[in-house]
């Protein structure tokens, strides 16, 4: 192979190493809107910035009417365009019957694998306890849409609606985006 076409490739390959790199997600906001006070509360919801590289959410939801044991989870995820416009996917499932067995749902499964390393929803019905989503990274979901599953470039929303005995009682928004 002559020296040219060496060099040509060896640039090829580092644009391709640097646009790996430079692909980087983050979290830009979250809303945690309660729709039923008498069902629970959001004792937290935040995003903080620890500095430049280190970013995270946490929320934690108070169960007022424990054991909850009918739970059905509607996630939509977003892109921004000329405002945000569902995009790819819009699923609900049976939070309860998934949790037994997650493998069986790859969609659910896929954005589950988001939260189980820093949820105590771990476990399989009944909740007896406050729900708790602890530090979850944008590194983290970098790395998962990034290499997992690659996702193209934008503002994401994720706007999860929790319905408890068919009652809609928590919308989630995670606000993020990929450049
Ligand atoms: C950001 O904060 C994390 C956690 O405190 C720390 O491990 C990391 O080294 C920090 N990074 C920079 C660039 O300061
Ligand atoms: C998601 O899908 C359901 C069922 O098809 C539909 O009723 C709902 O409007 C969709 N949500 C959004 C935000 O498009
Ligand atoms: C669920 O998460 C809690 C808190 O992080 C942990 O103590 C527990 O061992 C986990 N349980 C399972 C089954 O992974």
């Amino acid at each position: 192979m002559s020296t040219n076409l060496k060099l040509f490739f060896q640039l090829i390959v580092l644009l391709f190493l640097f646009k790996q790199n430079v692909s980087e997600f983050e979290f830009t906001n979250i809303k945690c809107i309660c729709l039923d006070e008498q069902f629970s509360s959001i004792e937290y919801c935040l995003l903080k910035s620890v500095n430049r590289s280190y970013k995270y959410i946490s929320l934690k939801v108070n169960l007022f009417k424990a054991p909850v044991t009918k739970v059905k989870v509607n996630m939509v995820l977003h892109k921004r365009f000329n405002g945000y416009r569902p995009f790819l996917y819009n699923f609900t499932v049976d939070a309860c019957r998934f949790l037994k067995n997650p493998a069986a749902n790859p969609i659910a499964n896929y954005f589950y694998g988001f939260l189980t390393v820093h949820t105590n929803v771990n476990h399989t019905c009944p909740f007896n306890t406050p729900i708790i989503f602890d530090k979850l990274s944008s590194n983290f979901v970098d790395h998962r849409i990034t290499h997992v599953l690659p996702f193209p470039e934008g503002d994401y929303l994720l706007e999860t609606n929790v319905y408890v005995n068919e009652v809609n009682r928590v919308v989630l928004k995670v606000y993020g985006s990929l450049s």
